[in-house]
C-alpha cells in the first residue's frame, strides 16, 4: 500500500476557511466528545436483518449490537415506520452519546403512491410536475421515518440495453440536467429541516450509464471532453441545485472504480464542483475495489476510499473493520476521520434530527400520509403526460364510437408491469391495470384475453385472442416486457419485443381489425420489424398506480396523448447506442434510404452509415404525437449578431392545426457549425409545454446564453467560442424550422 498521509491541510482545504455555519459547530463540539469508534461508525451504513436486499451479498445483519454502541451512521432499506422507530429509539437511548440514525431508502419514482418511471417522467418534459411528483414522495417517505432517498439517478444514457435507463431521464444532458434538478427540488424543498422534506442523492457519480456494452456494472471508459459535454451536466446542475449527498457508481472509470478515485471524488466532485455535502458509496462498492483487482484486500480497498474522501461506505464494513488500524499504521489521519464524520452529522443537524430524531416517521402519520386523493389524481395526471403516440394510421385512435374492445396481451391485468421496478413501497394490487382502467371508462364493451405469458406460449391462448379480436370492433394489444425487467441488473441483448408476443400481434393484425398496440417498457424498444403490425402504438411505459386510469384517459380521448420521446426508439438492436446529439464525422451518411441487400454495389458509399439499414431511429428523441396536428413557423432570432457572453433570443409560432385541443412540447435546437472540437449535430436547449385550442397560435420565446453554448473546448476550458450557429424549432429532434446568428 503506497504510503499517503492525509492531513490537516487538505482537510482544511475541504471545507475551506469561511465562517463555521451553526451546523459545523454543532458538528465540531459534538466530534470532540466521540469517539475513533463512534466517528467511524457514523461512516457506516448497514441493511438490518429484516431489511430489503438490493445488492448481491447477504448484507443483513443483526446490527442491533452496534447500534448500541454507536457505530452505525445510516440504515438503508428498513420497511416499516414501527421498524424504524424502534432502531431510532435504540440508538437515541441506549448508544452512548444518542446520536440519531439517518434512514434512507430508495424512493425513486415515488413511495406508497407510484408515479411513471422516471424513465417516462422525462417524457412529460414538464418540469413542475416532477418536482411535484418528487414532493409528494418525499413527504410519504419522511412521514414513515425515512430522511434520505437515493435518487435522482442522474446518468446520461443512449443505450437500453442497459436496464438502468428506466431510472433515468433519457438520452440528453440537457433534459437530464432539468430533471435531475427538479427532482432535487422536490425532495429537498425550501428547508431540509421541515419533516415532510427528505435529503436527495446524486447518483451514481459518475457516467454509470455509458457501460461497455449495455451491461449493468461493467467498465465506462471515454475521453475527458466527451465525459464533460455529455454526462457531466446532469450530476453538475443536481449538485447546484443544493444536492445534500452524492452516491459513487459502481464502475471503473478511466480504469480507477469511482469509489477509489480521487481525481473523480476528491479533484473533480469537491474542489472544483464545491459540493460540500457528503459521499456515499453504492452498495458494497468499496469492498468491490478487491474485485475490480485494485485493492488487494478490504482493508486497502478502504484506504483508497477514504483516501477518495468517501465518507460513508454503504453495507461493506470495511471502514469499521479497517479504520483504527489504518490510522495506527499513520496511513491516514484522525482529523480526515473527523472532516468526514463532519459532513454527515452536518447533513443530520440540517434534518433536525438532533432537536428531535422521531420528526420523520411515526406510525399513526404514516398512514395519514399515504395514498391521498389528490395525490393519486396528480399521479394520474403524469402518468398521462408521460405517454407518447408514436403512430396513429387512420386515427385509429381515440376509441370513439367503439363498441366492442378486445384487450389482448400478457399485461392487461398485471399490477407489477404498471409500477415497474424500484417500486419503494408501492404494492401491485393497489395499482389500476389496464383492464380495470379500460373496463371502467367502456362498461361492458371489453372482453379482455391474455393470449400469451411475456415469454411463452398459453395453451389456446392465441387462438382466444384472435376470437376475441375478431368479434370486436378494435384490437387493443397490450405489449412489452414485465417490471422487473428493467431497472438494476437488467441489461438485455436485445430491445426487441419478445417473440411469443410479435407472434400473438400478428395473429390479431391479421384478423383485418384495427389494432392499437399499447407498449409497457422501461427502457426504448426496437420497433421495426413489427411496426407494421400496429395501426397505433402508444407508449404507456411502467406508468406507475394510476397506470390503468390514466391509459384509459388517452385511449378514450378524454385527454390527447402530449409525451415526447427522452430517448430515441431505434429501428434495430445493431443501431445502439443511438443519440440525436451524435457528431457529424467527416463522412456524414449519404443514404436517406439505403439499398437492400439484394443490391449490386459497384461502389460503396464510403460514408458512415450501415449497408442496409438507416442510421436514422424509427422515432426520434423529442418526438410524439397528439390527436390534433401543430404547425411551427414564423421562426425568428431577434438577434443573429451578438458579442461573446450575450443572449440570443429566438421566437417562433406554433399553431394547433387539428380539431382538437392539445399540448405540444415546443423544443429548441442548436448546432455550433465551426467549432475547435467536433460539436454535436443538433443540441437540445431549451423547450416549453404549450397548451392550445384548435385555431389557437402561442409564441415560443427562448434565451440561448452564453453557458447554453458552452462545451470543453480543444483547451479543455468549458466556455463558448465564436462563430456561426444553426437553431431549429419544433416538436422534435427532427424539426425543420431554421434559424441562424453569430457570435463575434
Ligand atoms: C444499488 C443501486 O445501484 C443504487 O442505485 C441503490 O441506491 C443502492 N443499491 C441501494 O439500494
Amino acid at each position: 500500500m503506497k504510503k499517503i498521509v492525509l492531513t490537516v491541510a487538505v482537510v482544511l482545504s475541504i471545507c475551506g476557511c469561511s465562517e463555521r455555519t451553526e451546523a459545523e459547530k454543532f458538528a465540531d463540539e459534538l466530534i470532540s466528545k466521540m469517539t475513533l469508534r463512534e466517528k467511524i461508525g457514523q461512516m457506516s451504513q448497514f441493511v438490518t436483518s429484516t431489511g430489503v436486499v438490493t445488492g448481491p451479498e447477504g448484507e443483513k445483519m443483526n446490527i442491533e449490537q452496534l447500534v448500541k454502541a454507536g457505530e452505525v451512521g445510516s440504515i438503508l432499506n428498513i420497511t416499516t415506520p414501527e421498524g424504524i422507530e424502534k432502531m431510532q429509539r435504540l440508538a437515541v437511548d441506549s448508544s452512548r452519546l444518542g446520536i440519531p440514525i439517518l434512514f434512507g431508502h430508495d424512493i425513486i419514482h415515488g413511495c406508497k403512491v407510484i408515479f411513471p418511471i422516471n424513465l417516462a417522467c422525462a417524457c412529460t418534459w414538464n418540469t413542475e410536475a416532477v418536482k411535484e411528483s418528487a414532493r409528494i414522495a418525499a413527504a410519504e417517505a419522511s412521514a414513515m421515518g425515512i430522511a434520505w432517498t437515493f435518487s435522482p439517478m442522474c446518468d446520461v444514457s443512449a443505450d437500453p440495453r442497459w436496464g438502468r435507463v428506466s431510472e433515468g431521464s433519457g438520452e440528453d444532458p440537457y433534459l437530464g440536467a432539468k430533471m435531475s434538478v427538479a427532482m432535487v427540488e422536490g425532495y429537498q424543498g425550501k428547508d431540509l429541516s421541515d419533516s415532510s422534506t427528505i435529503l436527495a442523492c446524486v447518483k451514481h457519480f459518475v457516467a454509470y450509464g455509458a457501460p461497455e456494452a449495455g451491461r449493468d456494472y461493467n467498465t465506462v471508459d471515454m475521453s475527458e471532453r466527451m465525459f464533460r459535454d455529455r454526462y457531466l451536466p446532469p450530476y453538475k446542475a443536481a449538485i447546484n441545485a443544493g444536492a445534500g449527498t452524492v452516491m459513487t457508481a459502481f464502475n471503473d472509470f478511466d480504469a480507477i472504480p469511482v469509489s477509489g478515485n480521487r481525481k473523480i471524488l476528491k479533484d473533480l466532485l469537491r474542489d472544483e464542483l464545491g459540493f460540500d455535502g457528503f459521499v456515499v458509496s453504492d452498495y458494497n462498492s468499496v469492498r468491490e475495489m478487491v474485485r475490480h483487482g485494485v485493492a488487494k484486500d478490504e482493508k486497502e480497498a478502504a484506504y483508497k476510499a477514504l483516501s477518495a474522501y468517501l465518507d460513508m461506505e454503504m453495507t461493506s464494513g470495511t471502514y469499521l473493520n479497517n479504520v483504527e488500524s489504518l490510522i495506527k499504521e499513520g496511513l491516514i489521519s484522525e482529523d480526515m476521520i473527523n472532516q468526514m464524520c463532519r459532513n454527515i452529522l452536518v447533513a443530520k443537524y440540517e434534518l433536525g434530527l438532533f432537536d428531535d430524531p422521531f420528526r420523520y416517521g411515526g406510525a399513526e402519520r404514516f398512514r395519514k400520509s399515504i395514498y391521498k386523493e389528490k395525490d393519486l389524481e396528480f399521479a394520474r395526471a403524469v402518468a398521462r403526460e408521460s405517454m407518447v403516440l408514436l403512430k396513429n394510421e387512420n386515427k385509429v385512435l381515440p376509441l370513439h364510437g367503439i363498441e366492442r374492445i378486445a384487450l389482448i396481451g400478457p399485461y392487461i391485468s398485471c399490477g407489477e408491469a404498471m409500477l415497474g421496478s424500484w417500486i419503494g413501497f408501492g404494492e401491485k394490487d393497489r395499482a389500476v391495470t389496464i383492464e380495470q382502467g379500460l373496463k371502467n371508462r367502456f362498461p361492458g364493451k371489453v372482453t379482455a384475453v391474455k393470449g400469451c405469458d411475456p415469454y411463452q406460449h398459453l395453451n389456446g391462448g392465441m387462438a382466444e385472442a384472435v376470437r376475441a379480436a375478431r368479434n370486436a370492433d378494435v384490437a387493443v394489444v397490450t405489449l412489452g416486457l414485465p417490471g422487473n425487467i428493467s431497472g438494476e441488473s437488467a441489461s438485455l441483448v436485445t430491445v426487441e419485443i419478445p417473440g411469443v408476443q410479435k407472434e400473438l400481434l400478428a395473429a390479431v393484425k391479421a384478423t383485418g381489425k384495427p389494432v392499437v398496440l399499447l407498449l409497457v417498457t422501461g427502457r426504448a424498444m426496437a420497433l421495426e420489424s413489427m411496426e407494421n403490425l400496429a395501426d397505433a402504438i402508444l407508449v404507456v411505459w411502467h406508468p406507475g398506480t394510476m397506470g390503468g386510469t390514466a391509459v384509459a384517459d388517452l385511449v378514450s380521448g378524454d385527454f390527447s396523448p402530449s409525451g415526447h420521446l427522452a430517448m430515441s426508439f431505434p429501428r434495430c438492436d445493431g443501431q445502439i447506442p443511438i443519440r440525436y446529439n451524435h457528431k457529424n464525422t467527416g463522412r456524414p451518411s449519404k443514404w436517406k434510404v439505403p439499398p437492400t441487400p439484394t443490391h449490386k454495389f459497384g461502389n460503396k458509399p464510403y460514408s458512415s452509415c450501415y449497408m442496409f439499414t438507416p442510421n436514422t431511429p424509427l422515432y426520434p428523441f423529442g418526438y410524439g404525437l397528439s390527436y390534433t396536428e401543430f404547425e411551427y413557423d414564423r421562426i425568428e432570432v431577434v438577434n443573429p449578431e451578438v458579442a461573446m457572453g450575450e443572449n440570443v433570443v429566438i421566437r417562433a409560432r406554433v399553431t394547433n392545426v387539428g380539431d382538437s385541443e392539445g399540448v405540444t412540447v415546443a423544443q429548441l435546437y442548436m448546432r455550433d457549425l465551426v467549432a475547435s472540437t467536433t460539436r454535436p449535430v443538433r443540441e437540445l436547449k431549451g423547450f416549453e409545454r404549450v397548451a392550445l385550442a384548435p385555431g389557437q397560435s402561442a409564441t415560443v420565446e427562448f434565451t440561448l446564453t452564453a453557458e447554453d453554448m458552452a462545451f470543453c473546448r480543444e483547451d479543455m476550458q468549458y466556455a463558448q467560442e465564436p462563430g456561426d450557429f444553426k437553431v431549429w424549432v419544433g416538436d422534435s429532434s427532427d424539426a425543420s424550422l431554421e434559424g441562424c446568428f453569430t457570435v463575434k
